[in-house]
């Protein structure tokens, strides 16, 4: 297939491309959603669950999305144009680029929370404050409508700036330096929690199943949070993919990826769950895990002050590189399909996301009353983008590699024209043609009572 147009750009370099793709799955998802989620479902079986779909389902879905993209060189609308002309598959890029609205705008708006939390590291925020003070002060912040509308306004902001610059002069040069800081950040944080007293409790929680805990909606959670953790299903990574070279191997860089992505997460939970228990505190805390417990356990903390700030840095660092990847799907496909240049393009997108994002930063205040199934703006775009847009995205994308493009044209894309030996194809080609299209049809069918258990 082809090489790369001219004047289109592209990832410079190898660990340019692991840094930039890693950067977009790990974030707020590993950071700070994964460990409520793991708290809200009971510990050690989510655990494993969540890992059996993030190698059975996660690895093909994200490679599937890598021979889209660097096979047509597009962005996510426009790959399905190209490879399936005339087909009504560009729909699923049209889902695409429809979920990257949602994700954007709840997630820049937990993004502007790690900034306020930032700020208030800084300024010793949280010194003497009790348990009980501490969730007051996160759900004030919430629910004043001003400084929550700032901090997201100012993280579109940050986004837009390094989008706008391109791949690899923006996208590339930031999350090179970005994605190192954190893992560092992360490991440290890691050292301090496992050193508490108390700490084992959490180990275990976290590391030891209890398959009671175990309900239906623990595996929508689960595949929900695999999706959502390892960016796909809506394009992100087809829109990366097509700026990588012909001659990167597609398979170890997903591999990597994935697990890069998945030991994160796995990290994090290592950094947080013995410092909740450590103190006594609830792990099933839900989205304030991280904003009210946290911030308890700092105080409580030798060091708690010098931890809070690197934590909240690492969480802001995180979700900038995630974010940065959901506006370039926009983006791209502004660019391609509208035809604009980027600069147009980014300030276009950064203005219609601002619309849906005002509505999520301002779920706890001015707009909480504003409800569809007993969810707010922001909890409803979450709710439907990772459990449902998702892996319904990611259904129809392993079926277009596994069925429509078929063996001979994926083959060519992950062997790189047959100079790479691609001894798992056949594996990866049953897996994308049934047990992930089956698999993920399950979870759904199981979900709308249609499987009785
Ligand atoms: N994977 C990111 C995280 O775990 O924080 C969130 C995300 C980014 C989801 C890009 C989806 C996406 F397309």
């Amino acid at each position: 297939m082809s090489g790369v147009p001219t004047g289109r750009d592209s990832f410079g370099s190898r660990f340019g491309v692991i840094a930039a793709t890693a950067g977009s799955a790990i974030g707020l998802g590993n950071i700070w959603r994964f460990p409520y989620v793991v708290g809200e479902n009971g510990g050690g079986a989510f655990l494993i669950i969540y890992l059996a779909f993030v190698v059975a389902i996660g690895l093909p879905v994200m490679m599937s999305e890598f021979i889209i993209g660097r096979s047509s060189q597009r962005n996510a609308f426009g790959a399905f144009k190209k490879l399936a002309p005339g087909k009504p598959w560009f729909v699923v890029g049209l889902m695409g680029v429809t979920a990257a609205f949602m994700i954007m705008a709840f997630y820049t708006a937990v993004a502007g929370w790690t900034l306020e939390y930032i700020y208030l590291s800084f300024v010793n925020g949280f010194e003497g404050k009790s348990a009980a003070e501490l969730s007051s002060m996160f759900d004030q912040f919430r629910s004043g409508s001003m400084r929550p509308l700032i901090w997201f306004f100012v993280f579109m902001g940050l986004t837009a700036l390094i989008i706008v610059s391109g791949v690899k002069n923006g996208i590339e040069k930031y999350t090179k330096i970005l994605m190192p800081v954190l893992v560092l950040i992360l490991i440290v944080l890691c050292v301090r929690s496992v050193t508490l007293q108390g700490a084992g409790g959490g180990l275990s929680f976290l590391f030891k199943p209890d398959f009671s805990k175990i309900t239906a909606k623990t595996i929508l959670e689960a595949l929900g949070q695999a999706f959502f953790s390892l960016s796909i299903g809506m394009g992100t990574l087809i829109t990366y993919s097509s700026y990588i070279q012909k001659k990167e191997n597609l398979g170890s860089t997903a591999l990597s990826v994935a697990f890069a992505d998945t030991m994160i997460a796995i990290l994090a939970g290592v950094a947080i769950f013995p410092a909740v228990f450590a103190f006594g505190i609830e792990p099933g805390s839900g989205e304030g895990l991280v904003y009210i417990t946290l911030p308890n356990i700092f105080q409580q903390m030798a060091g708690g002050y010098f931890f809070s700030v690197l934590f909240f840095l690492l969480l802001g660092v995180a979700a900038l590189t995630s974010t940065i990847s959901v506006l370039e799907v926009i983006v791209a496909y502004f660019v391609e399909e509208l035809n604009m240049n980027r600069k147009k393009a980014t300030w276009a997108a950064t203005i219609s996301v601002s619309v849906l994002g005002f509505m999520c930063a301002l779920s706890w205040a001015g707009m909480k009353d504003v409800k569809l199934f007993g969810k707010n703006v922001f909890e409803l775009l979450d709710f439907t983008s990772a459990n449902i847009l998702l892996p319904l995205g990611g259904l129809l994308i392993v079926l277009f590699v596994g069925w429509y493009l078929g063996n001979k044209r994926t083959k060519a894309e992950l062997s790189n024209d047959g100079e790479l030996k691609v001894s798992y194809f056949k594996p990866f080609m049953l897996v994308v043609k049934f047990i992930a299209p089956i698999a993920i049809a399950l979870v759904f069918l199981q979900q709308i009572g249609l499987l009785g258990f």
